[in-house]
């Protein structure tokens, strides 16, 4: 078995891509977002007649039984997901990854129940189970009846209806007695939850049985993987299986909402609109916690924005939107012994940023960057990858990992970045959050 092996060897275990087909697995329409009945979300059935049925059941039974954790994908990236209730098996998420372990994880559930039965754990209590009774608060008769009522703060509950299964995460307080292995909450009294909607996911969690604690499946600091062989890239011989669902969806990571805090605050920007935030109930003044972490929060809400972050090795230099395209110069002057530049572009800036001057050749490679050859000053060549996101924020979320690990790959010196206005929406906030961590320097000239 995978595990025994990891355990007492240190060589590197053979790492297998199990390819799981989308027609596998489906989501009936009252489990989606949007459904009223909330204790129908997330179930999915599976079609056991299709050979990569078996694929979903061995990852399942490999979080069930071994401390190895499983890469699987969901529809913003792909999760490295470990049994949240077992303490070896979490610990083998930051081993993987190789992730500081007072960064918490978020806690990926199938159903709404699962949900409840983390934040209403129960206990034995002579010979039967009984709820757990741990309120020292005055009010604790009527504590105990809204946690039979539900468990679930009230706050969430639109949130819940409106947007799961899909990319937010909520921040639930994790009660005492909690049944999740303290490795997911690093410490603190809260966790995040999150019902992913990727049918893959939410199948495999559903075989598992259990909530999986899953960070994205990077190598820490580095971009989220947004197809298998990105996770395979990074974690290659220090996991055992993969699971391959094709590329994700949405590209950047879930919406991070804190509705304990008053007034509830947006901890990570996603794909959930402010604005759709706005119009649940108790949510009217949602603010805008990231942006208080950049400005002067000494300690950062989401413990996760203080590492460095979505880092390529390649020096990553941002350009505001508001500011000019680079210069040849200032491409030229970042060239590096590779003699390799990489460029992504967005909105306005031309193909290669008008190093087509002396454009020497044109050649199409096989991922999408395209390889411009280009004459410096003394004469040497030097070779500029330059890669089109478009214009959607959408199709920028999309590809952006994707484009900064292409360009690593192709060993470039410097990646110079095209910036779109956050305000266009939450998703482009999402994209500039990101990039803003990953770069080294920001240009807003
Ligand atoms: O889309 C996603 O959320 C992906 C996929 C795999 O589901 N997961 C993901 O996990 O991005 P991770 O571990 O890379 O990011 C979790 C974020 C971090 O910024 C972390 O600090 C924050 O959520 N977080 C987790 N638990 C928290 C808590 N109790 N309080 C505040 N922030 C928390
Ligand atoms: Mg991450």
């Amino acid at each position: 078995m995978a595990g025994t092996r990891a355990e007492t060897a240190e060589e590197p275990m053979k790492t297998s891509i199990l390819k799981v087909d989308i027609s596998v697995v489906r989501l009936s329409s009252s489990s989606k977002a949007g459904a009223e009945d909330t204790n129908t979300k997330g179930h999915v059935t599976i079609d056991d007649s299709h050979a990569d049925a078996e694929h979903l059941r061995q990852a399942a039974l490999e979080l069930k039984t071994s401390d190895i954790p499983v890469a699987f994908p969901t529809e913003t990236v792909y999760g490295l997901g470990a049994d949240a209730t077992r303490s070896s098996a979490v610990q083998g998420i930051y081993r993987a990854k190789q992730r500081p372990s007072d960064n918490p994880l978020i806690v990926h559930v199938q159903s709404v129940q699962q949900l409840r039965d983390l934040l209403r754990p129960k206990r034995h209590i002579n010979g039967s189970d009984e709820l757990s009774s741990h309120d020292s608060n005055h009010d604790q008769h009527e504590t105990q009846h809204n946690r039979l009522e539900d468990p679930i703060p009230s706050i969430y509950t639109p949130l819940v209806r409106k947007f799961w299964p899909g990319p937010l995460t909520m921040i639930m307080p994790n009660p005492e007695g909690s049944i999740l292995a303290s490795e997911v909450t690093a410490g603190l009294s809260t966790f995040g939850a999150r019902m992913p909607n990727s049918p893959i996911a939410l199948a495999l969690i559903q075989l598992a049985g259990v909530p999986l604690a899953a960070p994205s499946a990077n190598a820490s600091t580095r971009p989220s993987p947004t197809t298998a062989a990105h996770v395979k890239h990074d974690l290659d011989g220090r996991i055992a299986t993969i699971i391959d669902g094709g590329s994700c969806r949405v590209g950047v990571e879930s919406t991070v909402v804190d509705g304990l805090s008053d007034p509830p605050a947006i901890l990570r920007p996603g794909g959930i609109s402010l604005e759709e935030l706005r119009e649940c109930e108790g949510w009217e003044n949602v603010t805008i916690g990231y942006r208080d972490v950049a400005q002067s929060e000494a300690r950062p809400r989401a413990p996760g924005m203080k590492y460095k972050h979505y880092s390529p090795k390649a020096a990553v230099l941002l350009y505001e939107w508001t500011s000019s395209r680079p210069t040849r110069e200032v491409l030229l002057s970042r060239v590096g012994p590779q003699r390799r530049i990489g460029i992504v572009r967005t909105l306005n800036w031309p193909a290669a940023c008008e190093l087509s001057s002396t454009l020497l050749d044109t050649a199409p490679q096989d991922g999408t960057a395209k390889s411009f050859i280009v004459e410096d000053d003394s004469g040497g060549d030097v070779e500029v990858l330059d890669l089109d996101l478009g214009q959607s924020p959408e199709g920028i979320a999309r590809g952006l990992f994707s484009a900064l690990r292409e360009l690593d790959a192709k060993h470039v010196n410097a990646i110079f970045v095209e910036g779109i206005d956050d305000r266009q929406g939450d998703v482009a906030a999402a994209v500039m959050n990101r990039l803003r961590k990953s770069a080294e320097q920001a240009i807003t000239d």
